[in-house]
């Protein structure tokens, strides 16, 4: 395409102050505080593609947070991308481990990324990302080389479960109809290392509570005679792995896809240092499902984490008490093939079967959602690995993430089409952390790529 660096060149101070004035807004969909600073970057959204030259731009009302849909219709007989973003954010907690603060964006220069990068919540996931896509049709569109028919999809509840989503695509199958659907919110292997994401895993998560007397209790008076529903929930949660760290919920594994061996020589062929991992995290040693490796378990294999316990007394100095309910928040990332749905009931009867005679429980499902494969022989696959071969002047490896994006089995399901994950975002950006940052090199490099995926994948159409 011409003069896209050029382009990028001229204009990409105002592309920084652009998603800078974005990560200003505290958009963060969980917390009901902040409604009308998510409502406001919605409205910010609009306006940046009605500039960046969408024919149409409209907030369609959800129950939730509102859906920002745009469109770019040149010729009907042209493909047409659909490109998916968030513009909502997680919680910047906890706070006191910013280096600065969360909503303040500052460009600092940090040793992956010695050009800088920009250090806000959102930044990378998703605000930066999903900026990229504006920015390219602003490429494309002020350059008269849009070679294609776009529409913009950009939700504001992807932190807490696309719940509005879902509705909006199965009503609105005509309005999206699209060719291939277009996502920037995963990450990349390294900077020299350009990769595409094949795979994302599905999603359960749930909220348990544990519940012993009526009341909390003075544990000496009580404490041995009872059943302390915080040792209760911890042996229990402890239960859920074995020795080899394999999950003992029954059935848990019964549809998970074994990859054959080729697969996985395949897949260990992706350049990866486990003592630079290691270092990274500074730990001593990894820790996982034996008989796997550790790109192994953080994609192709299901797992189980506590994401917070609580119970008891937690202040300040001690109080001597057994609480009456212990609660935890769990999540199991699942792989192709398992139902979300299913595992979650599976995860209920089991932690129920396992209580003690003495305790009550109650497991509450918040939300999930399937996981992901896509092949590498589709068309969208072969236009972005032709695009990112020309920026990065190599093909990019293919490789299958841990994290999820539920929403997008669903759009194979209702949309009939396939998902390209072009992100460029790395693991050290430390996404839903403090310090969540977005080089300034990728953001830039996504501008470059992004609008020769729609040349390629226009081509390669015809
Ligand atoms: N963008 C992430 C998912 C992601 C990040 C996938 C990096 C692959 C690589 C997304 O915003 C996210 O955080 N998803 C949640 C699930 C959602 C239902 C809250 C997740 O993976 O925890
Ligand atoms: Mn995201
Ligand atoms: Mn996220």
């Amino acid at each position: 395409m011409k003069h896209i660096k050029t382009y990028i060149e001229e204009h990409k101070e105002r592309f920084l102050k652009e998603l800078i004035d974005l990560l200003k807004l505290p958009s963060i969909s969980a917390n009901s505080a902040y409604k009308n600073d998510v409502l406001k970057t919605a409205d910010e959204i609009k306006k940046s593609l009605e500039k960046a030259g969408c024919d149409s731009v409209e907030i369609c009302e959800t129950e939730g947070y509102p859906i920002v849909y745009g469109e770019k219709i040149i010729d009907k007989n042209l493909p047409t991308v659909l490109v998916y973003g968030h513009y909502d954010v997680q919680p910047p907690d906890p706070m006191d481990l910013w280096d600065s603060p969360p909503f303040e964006p500052v460009i600092k220069k940090t040793d992956i990324h010695p050009e800088g990068a920009i250090f806000a919540r959102g930044s990378c996931d998703d605000k930066g990302q999903m900026y990229m896509h504006v920015k390219a049709f602003e490429f494309m569109t002020s350059t008269n080389q849009l070679p294609c028919n776009v529409k913009f999809m950009i939700e504001g509840e992807e932190e807490v479960g696309s719940k509005s989503l879902s509705g909006f695509v199965k009503k609105n199958q005509e309005k999206l109809k699209n060719d291939v659907i277009l996502i920037s919110d995963t990450g990349m292997i390294a900077k020299d290392v350009p990769s595409i994401t094949t795979g994302l895993r599905g999603l359960s998560y749930v909220e348990v509570e544990v519940t012993g007397p009526n009341r909390d209790l003075h544990s000496g008076l009580y404490g041995g005679a009872v059943a302390n529903p915080i040792n209760i929930l911890t042996k229990m949660v402890a239960s859920l792995h074995d020795e080899n760290n394999h999950i003992t919920i029954p059935g848990f594994y019964d549809k998970v896809e074994n990859l054959s061996k080729e697969e996985r020589i395949e897949m260990a062929k992706a350049p990866f240092s486990l003592e630079a991992y290691k270092k990274s995290l500074d730990i001593e040693a990894v820790y996982g499902e034996e008989g796997y490796s550790t790109n192994e378990r953080n994609s192709i294999r299901p797992t189980l984490d506590v994401n917070g316990i609580w119970g008891g007394y937690t202040g300040e100095g001690a109080k001597t008490v057994i609480a009456s309910k212990a609660y935890a928040k769990i999540s199991m990332r699942l792989v192709p093939h398992q139902d979300w749905e299913e595992i979650t009931e599976l995860f209920k009867k089991h932690f129920e079967s396992i209580a003690p005679k003495g305790v009550t429980i109650k497991v509450t499902p918040h939300h999930g959602g399937q996981g992901y494969v896509t092949p590498i022989d589709s068309l969208g696959y072969k236009a972005a690995a032709k695009a990112y071969s020309d920026t990065f002047g190599q093909t990019p490896i293919p490789q299958r993430s841990g994290g999820s994006i539920p929403i997008v089995s669903l759009f194979e399901q209702e949309l009939k089409s396939k998902t390209i994950l072009m992100g460029f975002g790395l693991d050290s950006d430390a996404i839903h952390s403090p310090n969540e940052h977005f080089g300034v090199w990728n953001y830039l490099k996504g501008i470059e790529t992004i609008p020769l995926f729609y040349k390629y994948f226009t081509e390669m159409s015809k």
